[in-house]
């Protein structure tokens, strides 16, 4: 069955059935690994990708919910790495094996979409289901404030939160 999604901004047919888990939609039929498959079950938050503005566990969503939705995976974020978010993980070396990095980068996108100048307390809300078995929290939250920061600081940055890039 042909389904049509809107993926970082770009529609395209995907041949699945319509509760084929969208993680499996966007890795094996749209070659896109940025997400990542840690659990299944959303509660590690590795397959982490933005539907319409909300961070949302891919591996237990079914492609069918995704049809009519804007679906932004990290190869979206910007064309060129150049978001504030990804510019503040490589500046502060936050990844260390690197595998929860991308799922980590998009639900720090979803808050900054909502609330460009989170508190601690509100980072650590947004990211509570991302796991990272390296321990890379503390880096994680410096790196969201620095990216809050350097959107804020310009109006070009302010809007890379809200309009990401095509691929
Ligand atoms: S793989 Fe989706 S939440 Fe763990
Ligand atoms: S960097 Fe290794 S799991 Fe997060």
């Amino acid at each position: 069955m042909s389904l049509q999604l809107r993926v970082n901004r770009k529609i395209i047919p995907v041949d699945a059935a319509p509760d084929t888990p969208l993680l499996w939609v966007l890795r094996e039929h749209l070659g896109l690994k940025g997400p990542k498959f840690g659990c299944g079950v959303g509660a590690c938050g590795a397959c982490t990708v933005i539907i319409n503005g909300i961070a949302t566990r891919s591996c237990i969503t079914p492609a069918s919910a995704a049809v009519g939705a804007d679906v932004t995976t990290i190869e979206g974020l910007s064309a060129d790495g150049t978001h504030p978010l990804q510019q503040a993980w490589q500046q502060l070396d936050v990844p260390q094996c690197g595998y929860c990095q991308a799922g980590q980068i998009m639900s720090a996108a979803a808050l900054l979409q909502h609330t460009p100048h989170p508190t601690d307390e509100q980072i650590n809300d947004a990211m509570d289901g991302n796991l990272c078995r390296c321990g890379t929290y503390a880096r994680i939250r410096e790196a969201i404030h620095k990216a809050a920061a350097a959107a804020n600081s310009t109006q070009s940055g302010s809007s890379a939160f809200h309009k990401p890039a095509a691929t």
